[in-house]
């Protein structure tokens, strides 16, 4: 079993050390990061790129041969974790591997515990140190240590503008991380911490950079993102303020923001989307269930009746809105009355999209002590219930696109090679035939038909 050691490295460096993990490591040349779980991950697995490659390490698309192999992690629900287990298991058996590095929300829930199970694991980087992980390799490097690094405080100075993007049409921009909900199912406020905004200044600066490299649509990222501001008071800047400044970046392309709570979905915001012309009209709304008594017992700090009624006030303020959510069945207690409420809600409202998990437990969490008492059948059918009814939502409401044009961003050539792909302002994917040429500029396109989930229309000729 593996033990701490307490040497003048650990003071120097702040970081933890663990015993080797028994290969003699040489610095690394490529990478290979596997990236679980939402758009945080995906833009940390960016920032990381950008540091690595600083550093003259380049990446590999082959993760079995890369010097480096890091796992950047979810911890959201048990399957995510299992994935990540079961590969970190593969991996233990090879007699040959490069340096491993597990990172992500993962780190933060497990922390040191991994090296117990993964003896083979060379270090641990949480969620708030990622500015860390060129310290960390150097260390793990100098002392064939294993090594852990997991604080909980925010880290101020992350490095933003080295990411290496993954698009070039697209970007992801945080504006405020972690979460102070407490949804009594959720791990987020424990593997990313309290909610610390970034300033306004910080945010632009990186919209303009973006926007004169040629990106056109710049979606804002935060667990909670209209909770921007509120931790700071003396910035008297809350979400929509930030919104406004943004939009008045010269050649702004379009803007969009993920996850949002309806509790602090304000009529300012709704104004804000009807009136910011690069502001997309789709906004991310998740009831989570259909019952008030449930969402009182997931801590969501809402009545469905006060949920319904934001709804209305938003479609009234912003007719063409979409409406996306995040549904869970099977929270512990739910009776099947329950859950037929949020089937009804559901057929109700008319998401675009919706997005429905089967409730799983998650240790730490407060909902773990209660019984996870509604078995895994159950769960299921009510899954696959309202799955079906939201499929039958979205193909009627493709339906209602046709003869109709809309303005999509042109962000790829399709896999079909044949068709180019993008989506509307409203987040609907759709496919047309045009030359490569039009990759990253805004097309109107006469919807036609649709196949599998997508749109298929023509360029449209004025
Ligand atoms: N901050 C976002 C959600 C982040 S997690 C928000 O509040 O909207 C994404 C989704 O995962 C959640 O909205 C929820 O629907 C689901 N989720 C979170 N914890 C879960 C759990 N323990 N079991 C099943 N689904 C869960
Ligand atoms: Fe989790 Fe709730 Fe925070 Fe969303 S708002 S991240 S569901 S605790
Ligand atoms: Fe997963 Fe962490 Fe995101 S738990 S969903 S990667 S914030």
């Amino acid at each position: 079993m593996p033990q701490t050691i307490f040497s003048a490295d650990l003071t120097r460096s702040n970081v933890n050390l663990f015993l080797t993990s028994g290969i003699m490591h040489h610095p690394p040349k490529t990478y290979f990061i596997r990236t679980y779980g939402c758009q945080m991950n995906e833009l940390d697995t960016e920032v990381m790129a950008g540091q690595l490659q600083k550093r003259g390490i380049v990446p590999t698309d082959q993760e079995e041969s890369a010097d480096l192999l890091i796992f950047n992690t979810c911890s959201i629900r048990d399957l995510a974790e299992r994935k990540v287990m079961g590969k970190l298991g593969q991996l233990g058996r090879r007699k040959k591997r490069g340096l491993i590095g597990v990172t992500g929300c993962m780190a933060m829930a497990k922390k040191e515990a991994l090296f117990r199970k993964f003896p083979h694991l060379d270090f641990v980087l949480g969620t708030n140190n990622i500015s860390d992980l060129g310290t960390v390799l150097d260390e793990v490097l100098y002392t064939q240590k294993q090594v852990f690094k997991t604080e909980d405080v925010y880290e101020e100075n992350l490095d933003y503008l080295a990411a290496k993007r993954e698009h070039s049409i697209k970007a992801h921009v945080s504006i405020i991380r972690g979460c102070d909900k407490f949804c009594t199912y959720c791990v987020v406020p424990y593997t990313r911490g309290q909610e610390v905004s970034r300033s306004a200044q910080d945010i632009i600066e990186e919209c303009k950079q973006l926007t004169d490299r040629g990106y056109k649509e710049i979606t804002l990222l935060g667990q909670n993102v209209n909770s921007y501001g509120k931790d700071r008071p003396e910035w008297q800047c809350l979400f929509h303020d930030l919104l406004a400044q943004i939009d008045q970046i010269p050649g702004i392309g379009r803007i969009r923001f993920m996850t949002s709570h309806p509790i602090d979905i304000t009529y300012e915001l709704m104004q804000a989307i009807r009136d910011l012309p690069s502001l997309c009209e789709f906004v991310h709304f998740p009831i989570q269930a259909g019952s008030s008594r449930i969402l009182k017992k997931m801590h969501r700090i809402y009545t469905k009746e006060q949920y319904l009624d934001k709804v209305t006030l938003l479609r009234k303020t912003v007719p063409n809105i979409s409406l996306g959510t995040d549904i869970i069945v099977g929270f512990p207690t739910e009776t099947e009355s329950e859950f037929e409420e949020t089937y009804e809600l559901m057929n109700q409202i008319r998401y675009s999209v919706a997005f429905i998990y089967a409730y799983s437990a998650r240790k730490g969490t407060p909902a773990m002590r209660w019984k996870d008492d509604v078995p895994e059948e159950i769960k299921e059918t009510r899954l696959q219930k309202l799955l079906e009814l939201q499929d039958k939502i979205a193909k009627e409401e493709r339906g209602s696109f046709l003869g109709h044009t809309v303005e999509v961003l042109v962000e790829r050539l399709n896999k079909d090679q044949i068709h180019l792909k993008g989506r509307t302002r409203c987040w609907k994917k759709v496919i047309f035939k045009g030359p490569s040429s039009l990759v990253g500029t805004l097309q109107t396109v006469l919807i036609e038909g649709s196949s599998h989930q997508t749109l298929v229309g023509n360029l449209h000729q004025m």
